[in-house]
């Protein structure tokens, strides 16, 4: 029997997290969506509030929470706006989260610990312009010079990508492996957006999270020191995969808020609109949509919990993260269009937030793993040709 029963930390990270969401992300967030701009007040409303490292140990710097609490978070913050939860998505899940588990102790204490406390925003970097689910498709690459790498790429669609300071980033170690495509050949790296060689930019026109800020990262002989490659030579793809397994929880946990943000918009408006003579929430065929919107909702949550309490089990959830991911978006996805459908005409225009949920909905089914990526991954576990084997690390244990 699974115990979903929130304890009162877990429940003060969710009060905190929708307090934030509620003051800082929603008030503006059509402007800031208009203007595809992010909103300035909201990382230092997060940092504020320990946002961006509370299931990080307190001794790097954050509050040791357990990581139920991290899919609360990441609810309530998609509640106002995807772009939000994106930001707990990357520097927590795809950042912090993997170098607690995988890097050395130097490490932790010159990039954990700030990013941790939110001195310094952190991203990751694995797409590029002609790799996305094909992750050993990479090109970037890393050329050892005496106690230095030599990093040359491009990483693009990377959320934060303009604005954080710290980048995890991966590339090929042996040009040979590259030329295989054997995963074994990547390694993974902190490049610090203060390296010589390093530039940045943002990416325009998205159909969606357009409050966010995403960009690609170009890498052009940047001289990275030994001591940043993470972990050994050769295990890149491996952490780039635990990342994404992190990463991946937040954006399930983060698709409920987004389904109960459109359960929500209608319920309201439902109750408020008049056709024939009646409400439209006396009608059963948008009883229905509400009702689906209500059904995703509470069977999409037990599926990233149950991910979550194997995390905080340190147990490995790569499956059960897998499944909550692409249930939980399909769900976002199916449930955004059935409230621009609920509004009629003015669920097409920006007057109302449901037209916004609709576009970032879309997203979530594509980045950290395409629908089909996970379809494809859950066929091949009951079909016996994928296993989630002991893996040589994982997240630390924490008491809920
Ligand atoms: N954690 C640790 N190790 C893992 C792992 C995990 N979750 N998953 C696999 N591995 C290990 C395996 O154990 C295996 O190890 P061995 O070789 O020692 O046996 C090795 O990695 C290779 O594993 P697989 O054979 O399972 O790898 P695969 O080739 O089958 O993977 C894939 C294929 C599932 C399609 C994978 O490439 C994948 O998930 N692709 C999608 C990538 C993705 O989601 N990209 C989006 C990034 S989001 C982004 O960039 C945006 C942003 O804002 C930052």
């Amino acid at each position: 029997m699974i115990d979903f029963t929130l304890t009162e930390n877990q429940l003060a990270v969710r009060d905190m997290a929708r307090e934030v969401a509620a003051k800082v992300v929603a008030p503006n967030i059509a402007e800031f969506d208009r203007a595809q701009k992010i909103n300035p007040e909201i990382i230092p409303a997060m940092v504020k509030a320990n946002l961006l490292g509370f299931c990080i140990p307190e001794q790097y710097g954050g509050l040791g929470m357990d990581y139920i609490s991290l899919g609360l978070a990441s609810e309530e913050m998609e509640y106002a706006d995807t772009a939000a939860r994106v930001i707990l998505s990357v520097h927590i899940g795809l950042f912090s989260l993997p170098v607690l588990t995988w890097a050395n102790e130097g490490q932790k204490q010159k990039y954990l610990i700030p990013a941790a406390k939110g001195e310094k925003l952190a991203t990751f970097g694995l797409t590029e312009p002609a790799a996305g689910s094909d992750a050993v498709g990479i090109q970037t690459t890393a050329v050892k010079q005496g106690d230095k790498y030599i990093l040359n790429g491009e990483k693009m669609w990377i959320s934060l990508a303009d604005m954080a300071d710290y980048f995890l980033i991966f590339a090929w170690t042996d040009l040979d492996k590259k030329k295989a495509r054997d995963h074994s050949g990547m390694s993974a790296f902190i490049v610090e957006k203060a390296f010589a060689g390093v530039t940045t930019g943002s990416i325009h026109g998205k159909l969606g999270v357009r409050s966010g800020n995403t960009g690609w990262i170009s890498m052009q002989d940047v001289e990275v020191p030994a001591e940043n490659l993470v972990y050994k030579e050769g295990q890149g793809f491996k952490i780039a995969m635990f990342c994404l397994d992190q990463g991946r929880y937040t954006v399930a946990a983060g698709s409920c808020g987004l389904i109960r943000a459109c359960r929500d918009a209608c319920i309201n408006y439902s109750k408020e609109r008049q056709t024939f003579g009646q409400p439209i929430a006396d009608h059963q065929l948008v009883k229905q949509m509400i009702a689906n919107m209500e059904a995703g909702y509470e069977y999409c949550t037990p599926l990233w919990m149950k991910a979550g309490l194997l995390k905080n089990q340190g147990l490995r959830s790569t499956k059960a993260t897998s499944l909550a991911k692409w249930i939980a978006c399909r769900e976002a996805e199916a449930s955004a269009a059935n409230a621009v459908q609920v509004f009629g005409a003015y669920g097409f225009s920006d007057e109302y937030p449901v037209e916004r949920f609709y576009r970032n909905a879309k997203g979530a089914s594509i980045y950290e793993g395409t629908r089909e990526i996970h379809t494809v991954m859950q066929a091949d576990y009951v079909l016996g040709n994928r296993f989630d084997k002991q893996l040589e690390r994982d997240l630390p244990k924490v008491e809920q």
